[in-house]
Protein backbone atom coordinates (compact mmCIF):
# COMPACT_ATOMS: atom_id res chain seq x y z
CA UNK A 1 0.00 0.00 0.00
CA UNK A 2 1.27 3.20 -0.75
CA UNK A 3 0.47 5.96 1.24
CA UNK A 4 1.00 9.49 -0.44
CA UNK A 5 1.00 12.96 1.29
CA UNK A 6 1.72 15.29 -1.52
CA UNK A 7 -0.16 16.08 -4.74
CA UNK A 8 2.35 15.25 -7.49
CA UNK A 9 2.99 12.31 -6.40
CA UNK A 10 -0.65 11.10 -6.66
CA UNK A 11 -0.73 12.03 -9.72
CA UNK A 12 2.32 10.46 -10.89
CA UNK A 13 1.02 6.97 -8.96
CA UNK A 14 -2.67 7.52 -10.36
CA UNK A 15 -1.29 8.00 -13.72
CA UNK A 16 0.29 4.64 -13.73
CA UNK A 17 -2.97 2.84 -12.27
CA UNK A 18 -4.45 0.47 -14.39
CA UNK A 19 -8.02 -0.97 -15.03
CA UNK A 20 -11.15 0.51 -13.01
CA UNK A 21 -10.33 2.38 -10.03
CA UNK A 22 -12.39 2.75 -6.68
CA UNK A 23 -12.24 6.28 -4.45
CA UNK A 24 -13.26 6.07 -0.99
CA UNK A 25 -13.16 9.51 0.80
CA UNK A 26 -12.85 9.61 4.17
CA UNK A 27 -12.04 12.10 6.87
CA UNK A 28 -10.60 8.92 9.33
CA UNK A 29 -10.65 7.29 12.65
CA UNK A 30 -12.16 4.44 10.33
CA UNK A 31 -15.01 1.90 11.62
CA UNK A 32 -16.43 -0.61 10.04
CA UNK A 33 -18.92 1.32 7.82
CA UNK A 34 -16.14 3.14 6.45
CA UNK A 35 -14.58 -0.48 5.88
CA UNK A 36 -17.74 -1.46 4.26
CA UNK A 37 -17.06 1.22 1.44
CA UNK A 38 -13.70 -0.08 0.94
CA UNK A 39 -14.64 -3.62 0.69
CA UNK A 40 -17.36 -2.61 -1.87
CA UNK A 41 -14.30 -0.60 -3.61
CA UNK A 42 -12.39 -3.72 -3.68
CA UNK A 43 -15.12 -6.00 -4.55
CA UNK A 44 -15.43 -4.17 -8.06
CA UNK A 45 -12.16 -2.58 -9.01
CA UNK A 46 -8.84 -3.57 -10.05
CA UNK A 47 -7.28 -0.77 -7.75
CA UNK A 48 -8.77 1.11 -4.70
CA UNK A 49 -7.40 4.68 -3.54
CA UNK A 50 -9.00 5.76 -0.11
CA UNK A 51 -8.09 9.32 0.97
CA UNK A 52 -7.92 10.43 4.85
CA UNK A 53 -8.46 14.37 5.32
CA UNK A 54 -10.44 16.05 8.12
CA UNK A 55 -11.83 19.17 5.84
CA UNK A 56 -11.51 22.19 7.55
CA UNK A 57 -14.05 24.33 5.17
CA UNK A 58 -16.83 21.70 6.09
CA UNK A 59 -16.30 21.81 9.58
CA UNK A 60 -18.35 25.92 10.87
CA UNK A 61 -16.17 27.87 13.63
CA UNK A 62 -18.15 26.61 16.63
CA UNK A 63 -17.42 22.66 15.87
CA UNK A 64 -15.31 20.01 16.45
CA UNK A 65 -12.42 20.13 14.03
CA UNK A 66 -9.74 20.77 16.17
CA UNK A 67 -10.58 17.91 18.39
CA UNK A 68 -12.34 15.55 15.70
CA UNK A 69 -10.94 12.12 16.74
CA UNK A 70 -7.39 10.74 14.65
CA UNK A 71 -5.13 7.94 14.80
CA UNK A 72 -3.77 8.03 11.28
CA UNK A 73 -1.14 4.82 12.38
CA UNK A 74 -4.87 2.49 12.96
CA UNK A 75 -6.39 3.78 10.30
CA UNK A 76 -3.37 2.69 7.77
CA UNK A 77 -2.90 -0.75 8.87
CA UNK A 78 -6.96 -1.38 8.74
CA UNK A 79 -6.52 -0.05 5.26
CA UNK A 80 -3.53 -2.54 4.47
CA UNK A 81 -5.39 -4.93 5.63
CA UNK A 82 -8.12 -4.76 3.38
CA UNK A 83 -6.20 -4.30 0.08
CA UNK A 84 -6.52 -0.77 -0.79
CA UNK A 85 -3.69 0.31 -3.08
CA UNK A 86 -3.11 3.61 -2.23
CA UNK A 87 -4.05 6.13 0.89
CA UNK A 88 -3.93 9.37 0.36
CA UNK A 89 -3.21 12.15 3.32
CA UNK A 90 -2.48 15.50 2.21
CA UNK A 91 -2.45 18.36 4.89
CA UNK A 92 -5.07 21.22 4.96
CA UNK A 93 -2.59 23.75 3.39
CA UNK A 94 -2.10 21.21 0.48
CA UNK A 95 -5.37 21.21 -0.14
CA UNK A 96 -5.87 25.02 0.72
CA UNK A 97 -2.95 26.86 0.09
CA UNK A 98 -2.65 30.45 0.54
CA UNK A 99 -5.11 32.62 -1.57
CA UNK A 100 -7.14 29.37 -2.34
CA UNK A 101 -10.64 30.81 -3.31
CA UNK A 102 -12.66 28.64 -5.52
CA UNK A 103 -15.64 26.56 -4.25
CA UNK A 104 -18.52 24.37 -5.20
CA UNK A 105 -21.70 25.02 -4.69
CA UNK A 106 -24.95 22.99 -4.56
CA UNK A 107 -28.13 24.88 -4.84
CA UNK A 108 -31.52 23.54 -3.40
CA UNK A 109 -30.61 20.22 -1.95
CA UNK A 110 -27.90 21.41 0.35
CA UNK A 111 -31.26 23.63 1.94
CA UNK A 112 -32.51 22.18 5.43
CA UNK A 113 -31.90 19.76 7.64
CA UNK A 114 -28.01 19.69 7.76
CA UNK A 115 -27.63 22.47 5.81
CA UNK A 116 -30.29 24.54 7.78
CA UNK A 117 -27.52 23.79 10.90
CA UNK A 118 -24.53 23.70 9.08
CA UNK A 119 -24.70 26.53 6.74
CA UNK A 120 -21.63 26.47 5.07
CA UNK A 121 -20.75 22.01 5.65
CA UNK A 122 -22.18 21.20 1.85
CA UNK A 123 -20.09 24.21 0.06
CA UNK A 124 -17.11 22.54 1.85
CA UNK A 125 -17.95 18.91 1.12
CA UNK A 126 -18.59 19.20 -2.18
CA UNK A 127 -15.09 21.65 -2.75
CA UNK A 128 -13.40 18.86 -1.57
CA UNK A 129 -14.95 15.91 -2.72
CA UNK A 130 -14.87 18.01 -6.30
CA UNK A 131 -10.99 18.14 -6.11
CA UNK A 132 -10.87 14.53 -4.47
CA UNK A 133 -12.82 13.55 -8.18
CA UNK A 134 -9.81 15.18 -10.23
CA UNK A 135 -6.23 14.27 -8.25
CA UNK A 136 -7.66 10.26 -8.06
CA UNK A 137 -9.94 10.17 -11.45
CA UNK A 138 -11.77 7.49 -10.39
CA UNK A 139 -14.47 5.31 -12.51
CA UNK A 140 -16.41 4.90 -9.00
CA UNK A 141 -16.58 6.70 -6.02
CA UNK A 142 -18.10 5.14 -2.46
CA UNK A 143 -20.25 6.84 -0.32
CA UNK A 144 -22.17 6.00 2.86
CA UNK A 145 -25.85 5.62 2.86
CA UNK A 146 -25.80 7.31 6.61
CA UNK A 147 -25.18 10.90 5.08
CA UNK A 148 -28.36 10.42 3.53
CA UNK A 149 -28.13 14.31 2.27
CA UNK A 150 -24.70 14.72 1.36
CA UNK A 151 -24.99 11.41 -1.04
CA UNK A 152 -28.17 13.24 -2.47
CA UNK A 153 -25.85 16.57 -2.89
CA UNK A 154 -22.92 14.79 -4.01
CA UNK A 155 -25.38 12.78 -6.92
CA UNK A 156 -26.08 16.25 -8.05
CA UNK A 157 -22.94 18.27 -8.70
CA UNK A 158 -21.78 14.76 -10.05
CA UNK A 159 -24.57 15.51 -12.55
CA UNK A 160 -24.49 18.94 -13.31
CA UNK A 161 -20.47 19.32 -13.27
CA UNK A 162 -20.41 16.54 -15.67
CA UNK A 163 -18.31 14.11 -13.43
CA UNK A 164 -17.18 11.18 -15.64
CA UNK A 165 -17.92 8.73 -12.77
CA UNK A 166 -20.37 6.33 -11.20
CA UNK A 167 -21.31 7.29 -7.11
CA UNK A 168 -22.41 3.91 -5.51
CA UNK A 169 -23.92 4.14 -2.01
CA UNK A 170 -23.17 1.38 1.08
CA UNK A 171 -26.14 1.05 3.41
CA UNK A 172 -25.80 2.09 6.88
CA UNK A 173 -23.22 -0.24 9.05
CA UNK A 174 -24.77 -0.54 12.67
CA UNK A 175 -23.85 -1.81 16.27
CA UNK A 176 -25.79 -4.62 17.61
CA UNK A 177 -28.23 -2.54 19.20
CA UNK A 178 -28.72 -0.02 15.96
CA UNK A 179 -26.84 2.92 16.63
CA UNK A 180 -25.35 3.92 13.24
CA UNK A 181 -21.65 3.48 13.06
CA UNK A 182 -19.97 7.14 13.62
CA UNK A 183 -16.38 8.07 14.18
CA UNK A 184 -18.51 10.81 16.34
CA UNK A 185 -19.62 8.49 18.58
CA UNK A 186 -16.18 8.12 20.38
CA UNK A 187 -17.65 10.86 22.54
CA UNK A 188 -20.20 9.51 24.17
CA UNK A 189 -20.31 7.96 27.64
CA UNK A 190 -21.87 5.26 28.96
CA UNK A 191 -25.71 6.43 29.30
CA UNK A 192 -25.26 8.85 26.48
CA UNK A 193 -24.59 5.30 24.71
CA UNK A 194 -27.35 3.88 26.12
CA UNK A 195 -29.47 6.65 24.58
CA UNK A 196 -28.10 7.36 21.35
CA UNK A 197 -29.99 4.33 20.41
CA UNK A 198 -33.09 6.77 20.16
CA UNK A 199 -32.00 7.86 17.02
CA UNK A 200 -32.63 4.33 15.22
CA UNK A 201 -35.58 3.33 17.51
CA UNK A 202 -37.06 6.96 16.02
CA UNK A 203 -37.16 5.89 12.84
CA UNK A 204 -37.97 1.81 13.20
CA UNK A 205 -41.01 3.41 14.80
CA UNK A 206 -42.11 5.41 11.66
CA UNK A 207 -40.81 2.62 9.18
CA UNK A 208 -43.28 0.63 10.88
CA UNK A 209 -46.53 2.97 10.88
CA UNK A 210 -45.20 3.14 7.29
CA UNK A 211 -45.57 -0.65 6.90
CA UNK A 212 -48.85 -0.69 8.62
CA UNK A 213 -50.44 1.21 5.55
CA UNK A 214 -49.68 4.92 7.44
CA UNK A 215 -48.86 7.87 4.90
CA UNK A 216 -49.43 10.87 6.34
CA UNK A 217 -46.35 12.85 6.58
CA UNK A 218 -47.25 14.26 9.93
CA UNK A 219 -48.05 11.52 11.24
CA UNK A 220 -44.47 9.06 10.30
CA UNK A 221 -42.77 12.54 11.69
CA UNK A 222 -44.42 12.32 15.04
CA UNK A 223 -44.07 8.79 15.28
CA UNK A 224 -40.41 9.49 15.53
CA UNK A 225 -40.46 12.62 17.57
CA UNK A 226 -42.02 10.94 19.79
CA UNK A 227 -39.24 8.47 20.61
CA UNK A 228 -36.77 10.88 20.67
CA UNK A 229 -38.67 13.46 23.17
CA UNK A 230 -38.82 10.48 25.54
CA UNK A 231 -34.76 10.49 25.41
CA UNK A 232 -33.87 12.73 28.18
CA UNK A 233 -30.75 12.56 27.05
CA UNK A 234 -31.28 13.51 23.11
CA UNK A 235 -31.82 17.17 21.87
CA UNK A 236 -34.16 16.53 18.53
CA UNK A 237 -32.17 18.66 16.04
CA UNK A 238 -34.50 17.93 13.18
CA UNK A 239 -36.79 15.10 11.83
CA UNK A 240 -37.19 15.40 7.92
CA UNK A 241 -39.28 12.98 5.97
CA UNK A 242 -38.45 13.85 2.07
CA UNK A 243 -38.86 12.75 -1.70
CA UNK A 244 -35.53 10.85 -1.19
CA UNK A 245 -34.01 11.98 -4.88
CA UNK A 246 -34.91 16.20 -4.71
CA UNK A 247 -35.02 16.52 -0.86
CA UNK A 248 -38.34 18.49 -1.30
CA UNK A 249 -40.45 18.02 2.26
CA UNK A 250 -43.40 15.56 2.03
CA UNK A 251 -46.39 17.63 2.77
CA UNK A 252 -49.36 14.77 1.05
CA UNK A 253 -49.66 11.01 1.58
CA UNK A 254 -47.27 9.52 -1.01
CA UNK A 255 -46.02 6.02 -2.71
CA UNK A 256 -42.82 7.68 -3.90
CA UNK A 257 -39.44 6.73 -1.76
CA UNK A 258 -39.46 9.01 1.25
CA UNK A 259 -36.30 9.42 3.11
CA UNK A 260 -36.69 10.20 6.75
CA UNK A 261 -33.96 11.85 8.38
CA UNK A 262 -33.04 13.31 11.95
CA UNK A 263 -30.46 14.68 13.85
CA UNK A 264 -29.89 15.04 17.44
CA UNK A 265 -27.53 16.02 19.96
CA UNK A 266 -26.36 13.46 22.73
CA UNK A 267 -24.17 14.37 24.94
CA UNK A 268 -21.33 15.99 23.13
CA UNK A 269 -21.86 14.79 19.30
CA UNK A 270 -24.68 15.57 17.37
CA UNK A 271 -25.74 12.11 16.00
CA UNK A 272 -27.26 11.67 12.63
CA UNK A 273 -29.49 8.26 11.11
CA UNK A 274 -32.81 8.04 8.67
CA UNK A 275 -33.92 5.03 6.37
CA UNK A 276 -36.08 4.71 3.10
CA UNK A 277 -39.47 4.31 3.13
CA UNK A 278 -40.39 1.48 2.05
CA UNK A 279 -37.98 -0.02 4.49
CA UNK A 280 -35.53 -1.97 2.85
P1 LIG B 1 -16.58 10.50 7.01
O1 LIG B 1 -17.56 10.98 8.03
O2 LIG B 1 -15.25 10.01 7.45
O3 LIG B 1 -17.28 9.36 6.20
C1 LIG B 1 -16.64 8.81 5.07
C2 LIG B 1 -17.65 7.95 4.33
O4 LIG B 1 -18.05 6.86 5.17
C3 LIG B 1 -18.94 8.73 3.99
O5 LIG B 1 -19.37 8.40 2.67
C4 LIG B 1 -19.91 8.25 5.04
O6 LIG B 1 -21.27 8.33 4.66
C5 LIG B 1 -19.46 6.80 5.21
N1 LIG B 1 -19.93 6.26 6.49
C6 LIG B 1 -19.73 6.79 7.73
N2 LIG B 1 -20.36 6.04 8.66
C7 LIG B 1 -20.97 5.03 8.01
C8 LIG B 1 -21.77 3.92 8.41
N3 LIG B 1 -22.09 3.71 9.68
N4 LIG B 1 -22.21 3.07 7.46
C9 LIG B 1 -21.90 3.27 6.14
N5 LIG B 1 -21.15 4.30 5.70
C10 LIG B 1 -20.68 5.17 6.61
O7 LIG B 1 -18.41 11.88 5.05
C11 LIG B 1 -17.27 12.31 5.19
O8 LIG B 1 -16.29 11.67 5.95
C12 LIG B 1 -16.79 13.59 4.52
O9 LIG B 1 -17.89 14.47 4.40
C13 LIG B 1 -16.14 13.35 3.13
C14 LIG B 1 -17.14 12.75 2.13
C15 LIG B 1 -14.91 12.45 3.27
C16 LIG B 1 -15.67 14.72 2.55
O10 LIG B 1 -14.77 15.34 3.42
Amino acid sequence: MQVIDNIAELRSVRGALQGRIGLVPTMGYLHEGHLSLVRAARAENDAVIATIFINPTQFSAHEDLSTYPRDMPHDLAMLEAEGVNVVFTPTPEMMYPPRYQTYVSVEQVTQGREGATRPEHFRGVTTIVSKLFNLTQPDTAYFGQKDAQQVVVIRQMVRDLNFPLQIFVCPITREHDGLAMSSRNVYLNETERQAATALSRAWQAAGALYEQGTRDPDALRQAAETIIKAEPLAQLDYISLAHANTLEEATAPSNTPLLLSLAAQVGKPRLLDNCLLPLS
